[in-house]
């Protein structure tokens, strides 16, 4: 089973998006850092970013069967807005973890609120894009205790 890793909305434009808060580490960056990491350890990461709800939801059901043993997801704006993402992973059941570059508890009282939270193994925000490289270690984790 590989580690899926999912990006939201924006996150296509990370280090030229709002660096003060995002971090000036790009997408392409983030995931190839994750690909290796994932390497060392003789496993395997499959990225993928939409700024489109439905193409995640989509991506989502398509992880019920293309062996995906567990998802870390960043869901962006959709973490505050989307019922339908929310759905779709716990439709599926595949344990996931929610990551945020900043920290949504110290911004505008709107990313306070989050459709994922109490769904997943775990949440991880404010560690800018080292929260993906932690998501992924305990992700990776999981997968060795299963197998
Ligand atoms: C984000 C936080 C969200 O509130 C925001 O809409 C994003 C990114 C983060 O990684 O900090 O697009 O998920």
């Amino acid at each position: 089973p590989h580690v899926l890793v999912l990006h939201g909305p924006n996150l296509n434009l990370l280090g030229i998006r709002e660096p003060e808060v995002y971090g000036r580490v790009t997408l392409t960056e983030i995931n190839e850092r994750l690909t290796e990491l994932a390497k060392a350890r003789g496993a395997s990461v499959v990225c993928f970013q939409s700024n489109s709800e439905s193409e995640l939801v989509e991506r989502v059901h398509k992880a019920r069967d293309d062996h995906t043993g567990f998802i870390v997801i960043n869901p962006a704006a959709f973490t505050h807005t989307s019922v339908a993402l929310r759905d779709a992973l716990s439709a599926v059941g595949i344990p996931f973890i929610e990551v945020h570059l900043s920290n949504i508890h110290a911004r505008e009282p709107f990313r306070r609120v989050s459709y994922f939270s109490d769904l997943a193994v775990g949440v991880i925000s404010g560690l800018g894009a080292k929260g993906y490289e932690l998501a992924l270690a305990y992700a990776l984790d999981h997968l060795v205790h299963k197998a």
